[in-house]
């Protein structure tokens, strides 16, 4: 099976968003990708929920909202309520991580936790059992455009490793850096969804490069 597309919209055009939006979505990508920073957590600022609840009125994508803040649990209420389908919470960000995640189920939001580059598996074994979703960033999180990390392959390998030992069916998504190239590594090592900005929006055609990013992972 191909893996799943998610285009982030942070490399979108804002001012034509909708139409950005509808391109994808034609093209078949499963996830919009929604990266939300606080300037804290993560240098950059960007958006809050009611970009989501505007953008859930225009697509029926998953609506994978990434939050790369500090103390995310603050803002979980806010980010279910706007519609949000999958909340990922980064294990770097909180003290409370397993709270975070029992907070995302109980809204019946699939919950999903993020690990950083420099961040071990073996760290987040312990609440595997509760997520729906495992985020490995394969650059530090932040920007759109870097490079992508081959470092962090390995840990989706592990990642894949860990859910047939255990017989769990969780997504693994990369963010950061992927294009036809890195995306197909990250595949074959185990990961189900990418999420893919520049590579997407960057383009003069953003449905070709869904398409060819569907294309190399058959
Ligand atoms: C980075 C964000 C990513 C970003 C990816 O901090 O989490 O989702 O949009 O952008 P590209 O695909 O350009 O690396
Ligand atoms: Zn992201």
């Amino acid at each position: 099976m191909s893996i799943k597309v998610a285009p982030s919209i942070l490399a979108a055009d804002y001012l034509n968003l909708e139409r950005d939006v509808a391109l994808v979505e034609a093209a078949g990508a499963e996830y919009l990708h929604i990266d939300v920073m606080d300037g804290m957590f993560v240098p950059s600022i960007s958006y809050g929920p009611n970009w989501v609840k505007a953008l859930k009125k225009t697509s029926k994508m998953v609506m994978d909202v990434h939050l790369m803040v500090e103390q995310p649990e603050r803002y979980i209420d806010v980010f279910a309520e706007a519609g949000a389908d999958i909340i990922g919470v980064h294990y770097e960000a909180t003290q409370h991580l397993h709270r975070a995640l029992q907070m995302i189920n109980n809204h019946g939001v699939k919950a999903e936790v993020v690990i950083n580059p420099a961040t071990p598996v073996s760290v987040i074994e312990p609440v595997l059992h509760m997520v729906g979703q495992v985020l490995v960033m394969t650059v530090n999180p932040g920007f759109g455009g870097q490079k992508f990390l081959p470092e962090t392959v390995d840990k989706i390998a592990q990642l894949a490793a860990y859910k047939t030992e255990h017989g769990l069916d969780f997504d693994i998504e990369i963010d950061g850096g992927a294009n036809d190239e890195t995306t197909v590594l990250a595949y074959q090592a185990g990961a189900t969804v990418a999420v893919a900005g520049s590579y997407v929006f960057d383009q003069v055609d953003p449905a070709a490069k869904v398409a060819r990013l569907k294309a190399v992972t058959k």
